[in-house]
């Protein structure tokens, strides 16, 4: 069944970028960012080199979980557009070259979602059973993913009498999986969105969707997803689902399904492992990382983030590095969100050092994998702790320093979030505008990783191996594909470092990095990094 063939799998040459269309821009003046606004914003993106745009939930919703607490599948929320606005936009990014992918989510609805209201309206309705109830909430509860903002995951219903089960907030109730009734809704809620002419899915909370809820009807809870995949395969040999699944590193490779699974996972090790190597200043959990992310089908591939719309979660870290990471960058409790996670953005973590948020960014763009960046950290955006929970990291875009950041021409107080103002992040002076005009801005510096990354399939696609550095602070790493072959070297201390590193040829070209490094050496190379320099060297043969 399998049509597709390594050399034709775009996702591994991707450069992905997600949106939320809501803070993104607002086309119309009313304070609400759409789809007319993000479509005037393409160039931005082409600009910088994207290629791939990934829109978090923009269906209709009473938006209480950021619109991922969905009231209707087949639409574009009023306040974002209309289909046809989204269709335009869709046309206009195939103009410029980038694919789209949005975001699925299967798990639950909103409480407001059609099928729920007649669900606990009336026992004897055929959508009853759409969701998982019980007279009784079970003894032993499975924990909810928001601790200190929910308290359990059953919740007694006035209108049904009855107990339903939510993974995540009271108002998400969890669908019933093991329904084929549901399964077929969800299968023609996939292939609409596909029919519009997207590239695939974001596929939202996916441990949860293969989980069985003990004592209720649940069957056999595996199943949809590899039924889902199937699906999706099967309607085009090009889509993909691109799956969120932060899991012990024994369990993503069941999700690849031998090449029948998803094609795609956040790599939430490389990711983890990154936080921690910066902020101990040690090469070797980076090493470690490569060593404990499994190995994955060819047509599989890892994503590589930093920073996303959710809470920085770093339960894959080792407790003492997570607790070092925690006192380093996210000191006060006001910072802290769910007993595990940080509610920043990338840049004000890292104290707004441009120096280490290109050493952050070298790591991201060089691993393994495929690169996905979150808006506004392009130019190194703040987080606004006034907000509720993640809220904090969904502030509008900054483009300009007009008033409300070039982002609405609305008054202030209609905004549907604040801008950052004032201070180190504030849009007065973290912007596009103020970025463009600066050759070394953050901006023009992912550009220029971006455009180097794109040249080089052996980023998306090679082989990996790390190469000893003598210096525990000192990360060297080959990626190699075909033809193509790459050394990375990269120091993790502030103070300057020697690093010698085997190569195999005396034939080097340095192509990126912090500043210009004079390659010597012939079966070693020894470089004098600066500190937190890094620098991306071609081996010709
Ligand atoms: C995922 C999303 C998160 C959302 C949750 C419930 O974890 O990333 O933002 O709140 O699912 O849908
Ligand atoms: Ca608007």
């Amino acid at each position: 069944m399998l049509s597709r063939s390594v050399s034709d799998l775009w996702y591994k040459d991707a450069i992905i970028y997600c949106i939320d269309v809501e803070t993104y821009m607002d086309g119309n003046g009313d304070g609400i960012g759409d789809f007319r606004g993000l479509t005037v914003r393409l160039n931005h993106l082409a600009g910088l080199g994207v290629t791939c745009l990934w829109l978090l939930p923009f269906y209709p919703s009473p938006n209480r979980d950021n619109g991922y607490d969905i009231a209707d599948y087949y639409g574009v929320d009023p306040r974002y557009g209309s289909l046809g606005d989204f269709v335009e936009f869709l046309r206009q990014a195939r103009q410029r070259g980038m694919k789209v992918i949005v975001d699925l989510v299967v798990n639950h609805t909103s409480d407001q979602h059609p099928w729920f209201q007649a669900a606990r309206a009336d026992r004897d309705s055929p959508f009853r059973s759409f969701y998982i109830w019980e007279d009784e909430p079970p003894a032993h509860q499975e924990p909810n993913v928001f601790p200190g903002k929910e308290t359990g995951t059953w919740q007694y219903d006035e209108h049904a009498g009855q107990y339903y089960y939510h993974r995540f907030y009271h108002f998400e109730p969890d669908l019933n999986m093991a329904n084929t009734a549901v399964r077929d809704e969800l299968r023609k809620v996939i292939g609409f969105w596909m029919e519009l002419g997207i590239s695939g899915f974001r596929v939202d909370a996916v441990p949860f969707l293969i989980e069985s809820v003990e004592g209720s009807i649940v069957v056999d809870p595996a199943s949809f997803l590899w039924e889902m995949c199937r699906f999706v395969n099967v309607r085009s040999g090009d889509a993909i689902l691109l799956g969120e699944a932060n899991v012990p590193p024994s369990q993503p490779g069941q999700y690849f399904d031998q090449g029948n699974g998803m094609q795609m996972l956040f790599n939430f090790i490389a990711m983890n492992y990154t936080f921690g190597a910066l902020v101990r200043q040690a090469a070797t959990l980076l090493a470690d990382a490569l060593n404990i992310i499994p190995a994955i089908h060819p047509i599989g591939q890892w994503t590589n983030f930093l920073r996303n719309h959710d809470e920085l979660d770093l339960s894959r870290l080792p407790q003492s590095v997570q607790d070092d990471h925690f006192a380093a960058c996210a000191p006060d409790q006001s910072m802290r969100l769910y007993n595990r996670g940080i509610r920043r953005r990338l840049a004000p973590m890292l104290g707004g050092d441009q120096r280490r948020l290109e050493l952050a960014y070298s790591l991201m763009f060089t691993l393994p994998g495929t690169p996905v960046l979150w808006y506004g950290d392009e130019i190194g955006m703040g987080e606004d702790l006034a907000q509720e929970e993640r809220l904090s990291v969904r502030t509008p875009m900054q483009w300009t320093d007009d008033p409300n950041a070039g982002f609405s021409s609305a008054d202030p107080e209609k905004l549907v979030r604040p801008v950052i103002s004032g201070g180190k992040f504030g849009y007065e002076r973290v912007n596009v505008i103020a970025q463009q005009r600066v050759p070394e801005s953050l901006m023009n510096w992912v550009e220029r990783a971006i455009r180097n990354h794109k040249e080089h399939p052996a980023f998306g696609r090679g082989a990996v191996q790390v190469l000893g550095t003598v210096d525990r602070a000192v990360f060297g790493h080959r990626l190699d594909w075909d033809s193509d072959h790459m050394l990375l070297v990269h120091n993790l201390a502030s103070r300057p470092r020697t690093a010698t590193v085997p190569v195999p040829t005396a034939g080097m070209r340095q192509l990126f990095g912090n500043r210009s490094y004079a390659l010597r050496g012939r079966k070693e190379l020894t470089l004098e990094l600066d500190g937190h320099g890094y620098a991306w060297i071609e081996l010709r043969e």
